[in-house]
């Protein structure tokens, strides 16, 4: 099975019925847009959430974690540490779609911002030996994002991965490409936030973009901004440098 492979997804889709308050986050376009757009489907196997800095989408992946029952820090659904108290107030209000009688076996959601944290509570939980062995403080970031993807993430699980590009060089991003055909082949689901024109290629993935008024639309790769602005500058950096300094 590919990454686009029609199957019945374990969150089908997620909805914001009203916007229940004012000031963060509901007060961000991106969660207008949700409200407006109706039902956002996730009808893949791997979903990528593209969109600029600060277009929200680290908000709805974290909202979409903690109404699937994870730790909004990072995690499995058994880690509860919390180092911060500045989650956003979105995920108790989201309703995910899901199909009845799938349930995921296993699951991680990683945030870029918080895996010294959740390197931290593998320590303290003793439970290094399911990541490969090593503590993940004792490997560099992209090594221990790899170890995790490699032996801790399994089949039938669902991941939902805040830009995993942060660690990982461009062989990274495309050794975890190959990880997540694995595990999309043995029943995985995937929910990636990202700006990487690498992940971004994932096959038969659907691209959801958040535009600058906060709406979600479904794009082809080569209409991502990520995807055609690196494009553009691969294309003459010196040339797209030398434009952008000058306006
Ligand atoms: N805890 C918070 N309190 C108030 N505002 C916040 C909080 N977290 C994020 N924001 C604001 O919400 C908006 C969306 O932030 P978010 O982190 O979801 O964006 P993003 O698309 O993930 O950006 P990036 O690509 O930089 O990771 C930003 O304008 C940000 O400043
Ligand atoms: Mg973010």
């Amino acid at each position: 099975m590919t990454p686009g492979s029609v199957r019945e997804m374990f969150i089908r889709a997620v909805r914001l019925d009203a916007v229940p308050g004012d000031g963060y986050p509901f007060g961000l376009p991106v969660v207008r847009g949700l409200v407006a757009g109706g039902e956002l489907r996730f009808p893949t196997a791997v979903t990528l959430l593209a969109g600029d800095n600060g277009s929200g989408k680290s908000t709805l992946i974290e909202g979409i974690a903690v109404a699937a029952g994870f730790n909004p820090e990072g995690g499995t659904t058994s880690f509860n540490f919390a180092t911060r108290a500045s989650e956003s107030e979105l995920g108790g209000h989201l309703t995910l779609v899901r199909t009845a009688g799938r349930k995921p076996r296993t699951g991680f959601f990683l945030r870029a911002e918080s895996y010294y944290n959740v390197a931290t509570e593998i320590e303290r939980l003793g439970v290094a030996g399911s990541y490969g062995g090593v503590s993940p403080h004792q490997r560099s970031h992209g090594e221990s994002f790899l170890d995790l993807a490699n032996h801790r993430f399994g089949a039938g699980g669902l991941y939902l991965l805040d830009e995993p590009e942060a660690a990982l060089s461009v062989q990274g991003c495309l050794a975890l490409l190959l990880r997540i055909a694995e595990l999309v082949e043995t029943g995985s689901q995937f929910l990636i936030a990202t700006h990487s024109p690498v992940l971004l290629a994932c096959p038969g993935a659907t691209i959801l973009e958040i535009a600058a008024g906060g709406a979600i639309e479904e794009v082809a790769y080569d209409q991502v901004e990520a995807v055609a602005m690196t494009r553009a500058f691969l294309a003459d950096p010196g040339r797209f440098l030398e434009h952008l300094m000058s306006d």
